[in-house]
């Protein structure tokens, strides 16, 4: 059959809908060869599948295609390790939360509830050192910082025992909105800690409270969020990595119930679970506010 699907002319006339070759894509994922393996088949499979179909509903044309490939050349171009910019662009369409959805989905056991996961981002380090529990993350302290005493109790989701030796990363940015790697006026590592949780699942630091900030938007992710009239900020929050060799990672980030821009993330990534609330101390010498975050992680499946 060919594809007829309504009238919608990328000019806006009134012309019917072209009729396009109807067996062109079927032997393009035909030509897949026996060797290729399955899931690579199914995904990649898919994958024309669908492109194709978008750019017959859209009547894309040469110029509109080559703008797009212009644009992921470009984002490959200006990435390194401290910029991924291809990764940018699939958060501005939603697409690693997306992923992060369907892929967790998969992990946890459908009779209990682990913490709920959020997108990683560009900016994580591997290499952060361990951090003893209790100490600060604060290496270079902003003349505008808050400081935050943040700290919780990790159990295991199903039994709700609490775990010991479950590793933490905790990163954020500063309040001009900078990672420590994108700012040379910051210290290397800085407000970023790898704690362990003791014998009672405890962990605890000192870290800033979060400020809203925007994605990178000098380059095609900017572009692209310019050209959907959109914009690049983030609500404020805290990104964690808990887990150990028994107990799955979990990834994900804490928002400020007070912030900006919790409703329109420009990278999608807030869940009304994740939500937080700084709360005043005065009993603390340390710190203006305290942060409990409780976690729960699902075992890893022998
Ligand atoms: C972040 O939260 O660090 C982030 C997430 C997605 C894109 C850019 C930054
Ligand atoms: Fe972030």
């Amino acid at each position: 059959m060919p594809h007829t699907n309504g009238t919608n002319n990328v000019n806006g006339a009134s012309k019917p809908k072209p009729q396009y070759e109807p067996d062109f894509t079927s032997n393009v994922i035909k030509a897949t060869g026996p060797k290729a393996n399955p899931r690579v088949a199914q995904v990649v499979g898919s994958l024309i599948q669908h492109l194709h179909d978008f750019a017959r509903d859209v009547d894309l044309t040469v110029d509109e295609w080559m703008m797009g490939v212009n644009m992921i050349n470009r984002a490959g171009q200006m990435s390194n390790e401290r910029r991924n910019e291809g990764q940018l662009l699939c958060d501005v369409i939603g697409l690693e939360s997306l992923v992060d959805e369907i892929t967790n989905k998969q992990l946890v056991g459908a009779d209990y509830e682990a913490t709920k996961t959020a997108i990683l981002g560009p900016f994580f380090r591997h290499d952060t050192p361990p951090t003893k529990n209790d100490s600060s993350i604060i290496k270079t302290m902003p003349k505008d910082g808050e400081v935050t005493y943040m700290h919780g109790v990790i159990r295991d989701a199903a039994t709700n025992e609490p775990l010991k030796g479950i590793t933490v990363d905790i990163w954020q940015c500063s309040t001009n909105g900078l990672y420590e790697q994108q700012d040379p006026d910051q210290a290397e590592f800085n407000l970023r800690g790898k704690l362990t949780t003791d014998e009672n699942g405890y962990y605890g630091l000192y870290c800033l409270r979060p400020v809203p900030y925007p994605v990178p938007y000098d380059g095609p992710a900017g572009e692209l969020l310019k050209l959907l009239d959109r914009h690049p900020y983030r609500p404020a929050h805290i990104h964690i990595i808990a887990g150990s060799d028994k107990y799955t990672p979990l990834t994900t980030q804490i928002f400020d119930k007070t912030s900006k821009y919790l409703a329109d993330d420009s990278v999608f990534a807030v869940k009304d679970d994740l939500v937080v609330d700084f709360v005043p101390v005065e009993s603390n010498e340390k710190a203006s506010l305290e942060l409990t975050y409780n976690i729960k992680l699902a075992k890893i499946v022998e």
